[in-house]
């Protein structure tokens, strides 16, 4: 197959691209803003033409949730505009988005077909991408995601593990729950759907396994980096000053991708030792 990977530049791009080397049955093309811009229509028929594009992964996307919230004509263009546009080159395509599209005030982990009911700016474009994709291309699949980090790019790992370098104490917040998620176990997750012997659409739940909070998540990353000059101390998100609204509650219901793919999904501590390998 050819495969194009839009958004490599990013974290979760990066992943794929390292992953690809295990499975080079496939050709793919790898491109970011400067090679094809995913909100141009001309831009990526010509370039699924020209290259004979068998199916897309989308890892593209406007991702800067504060920045969302005063620009989200710009994040709605590239989260959801563009998912129109690449929904309808008549290939398959395989999304990434987000638990942001919910409220995060439940108390159990969210299935694919709970009511959705985005807080953020981020979060609503991101649900109308899901839309728009869905609307042109019935066919595609959706992984919603959370609390992605990896050795590429700038993510919560890299600052808890400069801060903890920098700072003598540091608070991080308890009352927000999740799952952290490794994006090489995403990229992973994403190889497992292309590889499956059926095409399987649908939206489906993937992250990690387990739950933790950001602080539980510091103290993880600070042991494994053998920071111990930092204290950590939990507080309470209004202790914290965001810019915008967070989840207090966003774990993903894994079992439709487990069940439909047959797959085993490690453990984000297990993921972050790996990570942490890395780095
Ligand atoms: N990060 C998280 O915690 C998280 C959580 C849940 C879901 N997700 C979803 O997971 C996916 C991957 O996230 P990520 O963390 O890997 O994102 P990322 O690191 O921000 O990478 C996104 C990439 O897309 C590029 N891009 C932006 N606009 C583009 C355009 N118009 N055309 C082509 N490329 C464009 C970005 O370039 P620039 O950097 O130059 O803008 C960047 O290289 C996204 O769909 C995201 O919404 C992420």
């Amino acid at each position: 197959m050819n495969i194009l990977i839009t958004g490599c530049n990013g974290q979760l791009g990066n992943e794929m691209r390292v992953l690809s080397a295990q499975h080079p049955r496939h050709n793919y093309f790898f491109t970011d803003v400067a090679e094809l811009d995913i909100t141009d229509r001309q831009a990526v028929s010509s370039f699924v033409t020209e290259n004979a594009i068998d199916l897309i992964v989308n890892c593209a996307a406007y991702t800067n949730v504060d920045k969302a919230e005063e620009d989200e004509a710009t994040a709605l263009k590239i989260n959801a505009d563009a998912l129109a546009v690449l929904g309808s080159q008549g290939i398959r395509v395989i999304h990434i988005s987000t638990d942001y599209v919910f409220s995060g005030d439940e108390h159990v982990p969210c299935r694919e077909a709970d009511p959705v009911a985005p807080r953020t700016a981020y979060g609503r474009t991101k649900l109308e991408g899901e839309k728009r994709l869905l609307a042109v291309c019935p066919e595609a699949v959706i992984l919603r995601t959370a609390w992605l980090y990896s050795s590429f790019g700038n993510n919560f790992v890299k600052t808890m593990i400069r801060l903890g370098q920098e700072k003598e104490s540091l608070g991080v917040v308890f009352d927000q729950i999740g799952t952290p998620t490794y994006a090489a176990d995403l990229a992973q997750a994403i190889f497992t759907v292309i590889e499956s012997p059926v095409w399987r659409p649908g939206i489906y739940h993937f992250t990690n396994e387990g739950v933790c909070s950001w602080y539980d998540f510091t103290l993880a990353i600070h042991e494994l980096a053998g920071i111990t000059n930092c204290r950590v101390r939990p507080i309470l998100s209004e202790e914290y000053q965001y810019r915008t609204p967070r989840p207090h509650y966003s774990v993903l219901d894994k079992s439709k991708f487990k069940k439909t793919f047959g797959a085993e999904i490690p453990h984000w501590m297990d993921g972050l030792k790996r990570c942490m390998e890395k780095l």
